[in-house]
């Protein structure tokens, strides 16, 4: 079976700093650390409701994290503006390099999926509004199995609805957490570090690839097609 390639959607394929553009006219100065909290926080509580077996939506993890931030960094967004900021995250932009690259890849014979903690409606709608939903064998949330990313039920799960073994199956993300949770379920992981700052955990798990966009992804695959997933000492 040819390659299988999960692409993780917000923070790999979709832009989450682009909320930026719409938080400006209610955080001001405040604003890249207003998106970076938004962001931050609205991981953990995914990670505290998987942990807590609690599930809601990954929209409710992003709204809880938005009245959070407002408390936090003194802030007032009404109600209604707060539904308006919702509907902007509803069509944040892609990453530059997704939409050249993607045709590459379908081209190339790989097989490509959605994966994300993201509704999938939501989630067909981010891709349509970015122009890049045909290039997708199909979307798989993890709200299929009421819980998140790192849970290895929702790697295991991917593996499933793909119809990929985990040889075969590679997890994309630009999110560290995402790319070790999937090398942890036994699949592969290459880390997308679009940031000369961006760190990764310094954990006994490394990514098998790490390329600095989509554009190199190919070329990374190829390279290491027959290898493990590699486990390294820290
Ligand atoms: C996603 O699943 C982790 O937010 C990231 O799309």
């Amino acid at each position: 079976m040819n390659v299988t390639l999960g692409f993780d959607v917000y923070g790999t394929l979709i832009d989450t700093a682009g909320i930026s553009t719409a938080l400006n006219k209610f955080a001001g100065t405040q604003t890249v650390a207003f998106a970076g909290l938004w962001r931050d926080k609205q991981l953990e509580y995914s990670f505290r409701r998987g942990l807590m077996q609690n599930y809601q939506h990954f929209a409710v993890c992003t709204r809880n994290a938005l009245d959070f931030c407002c408390e936090a960094l003194g802030i007032e967004i009404s109600s209604q503006e707060k539904d308006w900021l919702m509907a902007q995250y509803k069509v944040l932009p892609s990453f530059s390099d997704v939409k050249e690259t993607l045709p590459e890849l379908q081209a190339s014979g790989f097989r490509l999926f959605a994966f994300s903690n993201g509704l999938a409606n939501d989630v067909i709608g981010l891709l349509e509004h970015a122009g890049i939903i045909s290039y997708f064998v199909d979307v798989i949330s993890t709200d299929e199995m009421k819980s998140f990313k790192p849970n290895p039920a929702v790697y295991s799960h991917f593996l499933r609805r793909s119809g990929a073994t985990g040889q075969q199956a590679w997890l994309i993300s630009g999110n560290p957490f995402d790319v070790i949770g999937a090398i942890s379920a036994g699949l592969r992981g290459a880390w997308v570090k679009r940031s000369d700052k961006a760190l990764f955990d310094p954990w006994e798990i490394q990514p098998t690839i790490t390329i600095e966009n989509i554009g190199q992804l190919r070329a990374g695959i190829g390279d290491t097609a027959l290898s493990p997933s590699r486990l390294s000492a820290a």
